[in-house]
């Protein structure tokens, strides 16, 4: 297929964009300098000459506590960016891949502890889960060969070099690094993702016909302060970790308690599903060695 990768310089952009070549697709990669999806007009003059089968979108606001001081420019990138490509890949007649968060859960599933399919309703609370969440129905409703795949705290190594907001397994290993403790939030069940294990599963996505909704997380669920514990076990730093409540760290948007999220309904379609947490930090760990 030929493919248009917005967000290319991105941490899962960066995983995306071997992959699809290695996979025989030739690939159009656009940072942020090459398009502004925000503005409908310059994303129509750069897509618009190319030959293309699918666009993909990788690119986002993804600084959730700032989206609560400027929510509108979070809608614009989040909700009217994606507007914007799902009416130009309509008009087209090409298919759209879109990103979206497990933000969008802001509530309690029913019964409590069952991981969040693709059919519950969600609640999203924030300027970043609802602009996320307006951008998924922006992609549904206006373009109908549509994929938008909903994910969880990705890392991926392309924030060595300082793509996107960072991730949570750098910030933990350079505070890791500098103090000998550190307080981490342990009332936020979800499962952080591996960029690289996500994108080897959208290539496989990207190359069926299965279109709609999907959730795409590692195996598994856990809080971020075992996490924690985890990469600090893993890279052999000695660090005592003290679990304390979302409203101790006192982060300024609300995140959820619990955003797990079921992946049978992709599993079903690529063949199985992804890795484990523990295998993919494992797997991190011992790439972005390669990097630093
Ligand atoms: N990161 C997470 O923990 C997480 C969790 C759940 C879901 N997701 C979703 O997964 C997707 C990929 O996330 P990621 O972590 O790979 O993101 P990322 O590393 O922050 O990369 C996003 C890319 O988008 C570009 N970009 C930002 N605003 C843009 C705009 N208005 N027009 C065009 N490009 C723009 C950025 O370029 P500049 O840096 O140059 O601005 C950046 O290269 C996003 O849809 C995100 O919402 C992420």
């Amino acid at each position: 297929m030929r493919v248009a990768l917005i967000g290319a310089n991105g941490q899962l952009g960066s995983d995306l964009l071997p992959r699809l070549k290695e996979a025989g697709h030739e690939v159009v990669p656009l940072r942020h300098a090459d398009i502004e999806i925000a503005d409908a007009m310059q994303v129509a003059e750069v897509l618009n000459p190319l030959p293309l089968d699918l666009v993909i979108n990788a690119a986002a606001y993804n600084l959730v506590d700032r989206a609560e001081d400027e929510p509108d420019i979070a809608y614009s990138v989040n909700a009217l960016g994606p507007r914007n490509l799902a009416r130009l890949c309509e008009a087209q007649g090409w298919r759209l891949f879109h990103l979206s968060t497990d933000y969008v859960f802001g509530g309690v599933p029913d019964p409590p502890g069952r991981p969040w399919t693709e059919s519950d309703v969600p609640q999203p609370s924030g300027g970043y889960a609802i602009g996320k969440l307006a951008g998924e129905h922006f992609v549904q409703a206006e373009c109908s060969r549509h994929f938008v795949v909903r994910t969880c705290g990705l890392y991926g190594v392309a924030a060595l070099r300082g793509a996107g907001k960072g991730n949570f397994v750098e910030t933990m290993l350079r505070l890791g690094r500098e103090r000998r403790q550190l307080r981490v939030v342990d009332d936020q069940r979800c499962t952080p993702t591996a960029t690289a294990d996500l994108a080897d599963a959208l290539v496989r996505l990207i190359e069926t016909d299965a279109f709609g909704l999907y959730h795409a997380t590692n195996s598994g669920s856990l809080t971020w302060c075992e996490f924690a514990r985890e990469i600090f076990r893993l890279a052999n730093l000695e660090v005592e970790v003290t679990p304390i409540t979302t409203t101790e760290f006192g982060a300024k948007a609300h995140r959820p308690a619990f955003s797990v999220l079921d992946g049978r309904k992709l599993a079903s379609v690529i063949g199985g599903p992804l890795p484990d947490w523990h295998e993919a930090l494992a797997g991190y760990l011992a790439s972005r060695g390669k990097f630093v």
